[in-house]
């Protein structure tokens, strides 16, 4: 692609400038990671994004301001419900983010936990605008690097487009559950968006003693795969609010049905807006409760739990709001666990997060 109006000075200031926000936002990333993010350009991989106003994401492409916008540290939406923005019309789209460029320093942080190598042998599940993939050919090597996404449309523009910034990676349509066997073993498996347990591939496709770095129950974590075929480690520190990987059974997005008028409560329903007692609560909440903002639907009994402020609008058998207020109690009393001292292990018998609090007590919940 051309990237006129700007000259190479303007772009490698414009990296340079990432990188040292980057360098200010996450917890000391390896050289080698931010020079990587000093070399690949961002620009190539989001010619077009969304900004929203008012509840429509407007499409927004080389101009006034949108060089300095791509080198910022921000998500860029470049995908609502299956449109892209560079097919979006100047009226824009409503709905909801279904592919974008993640936040420069939360990928500088996964990439650290990944610790790539040159040569090791790399799958990421989410190729999104393909700027990551790029950041991981700098690291792995081209011919090394593996990249799946769902959409064919999503693949084809991020494969033109790495090809165009000068890198070859294998780039896939494939529903990244079940990884890519076609390259397995991996000695580094990334994902970049959200499960809320780890899929049975991506363990099976890991090399012992390689390592899984993906948001898993509301949290990026970094296992090590054994020899015995399990993989354990812990949580990062970084808050992470991923898109989820769509396996087709998402829940609908329908408003809940209402039984009464609510409930008063003494816990906000802006508590969930905390990312460490969002972890919490969703651990409490259990692995069938899908949470959306401030709705939460349990799949197992049609229970649902709808908060505004401090009214609870209930649905269904059970009163899921309580889970979440006995939640916040013990998040209080134990001093705001944080992300990082959780461990996680899987394995082929099940998937268990844990964390041991300063009094001893043990706490351990399945996913
Ligand atoms: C945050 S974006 C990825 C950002 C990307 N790594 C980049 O650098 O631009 C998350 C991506 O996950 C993809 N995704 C969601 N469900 C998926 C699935 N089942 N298999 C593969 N990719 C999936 C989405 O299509 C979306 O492009």
């Amino acid at each position: 692609m051309t990237t006129a109006p700007y000259d190479d000075d303007q772009l490698l200031r414009a990296r340079i400038g990432l990188a040292s926000e980057i360098e200010r936002a996450s917890t000391v990333p390896a050289s080698r990671v931010v020079e990587a993010f000093l070399n690949v350009p961002r620009h190539p991989f989001v010619p077009a994004f969304f900004r929203e106003r008012d509840g429509v994401h407007l499409p927004w492409r080389a101009g006034d301001g949108w060089l300095r916008e791509v080198y910022t540290d921000r998500v860029l939406v470049t995908e609502v419900d299956g449109v892209h923005a560079e097919a979006a019309g100047p009226d824009g789209v409503r709905g909801v983010a279904t592919s974008s460029s993640t936040l420069p320093s939360l990928m500088a942080d996964m990439l650290d936990a990944l610790d790539v190598r040159p040569g090791d042998r790399v799958l990421e599940i989410g190729t999104g605008t393909g700027y990551n993939a790029a950041l991981l050919c700098h690291l792995a090597g081209d011919r090394h690097v593996t990249t799946v996404d769902r959409g064919e449309h999503l693949v084809a523009t991020a494969r033109t487009r790495l090809g165009e910034a000068g890198f070859g990676p294998t780039v896939a349509a494939a529903d990244g559950t079940d990884g890519y066997p076609g390259g397995a073993p991996y000695d580094r498996i990334v994902a970049t968006c959200g499960v809320r347990r780890l899929p049975r591939a991506w363990l099976d496709q890991c090399a012992p003693g390689g390592l899984l770095v993906a948001p898993i129950g509301g949290a990026v974590a970094r296992l090590t795969k054994l020899p015995d075929g399990r993989a354990v480690g812990r949580y990062l520190h970084c808050p992470a609010a991923f898109m989820p990987l769509r396996d087709g059974t998402e829940a609908d997005r329908e408003a809940p049905a209402r039984r009464g008028d609510g409930r008063s409560t003494e816990t906000d329903a802006h508590v969930l807006d905390d990312p460490g007692f969002a972890f919490w609560a969703d651990l409490h909440l259990g692995p069938t409760v899908v949470r959306d903002g401030h709705v939460l639907r349990d799949s197992a009994d049609g229970s649902i739990a709808h908060a505004r402020g401090r009214t609870v609008v209930l649905g269904g058998p059970r009163d899921l709001w309580q889970t979440v207020e006995a939640a916040h109690r013990t998040w209080l009393d134990l001093n705001r666990p944080r992300r990082e001292w959780f461990t996680v292990e899987a394995g082929p018998e099940g998937q268990v997060v844990g964390y041991a609090a300063p009094d001893g007590t043990t706490f351990r919940w399945s996913l």
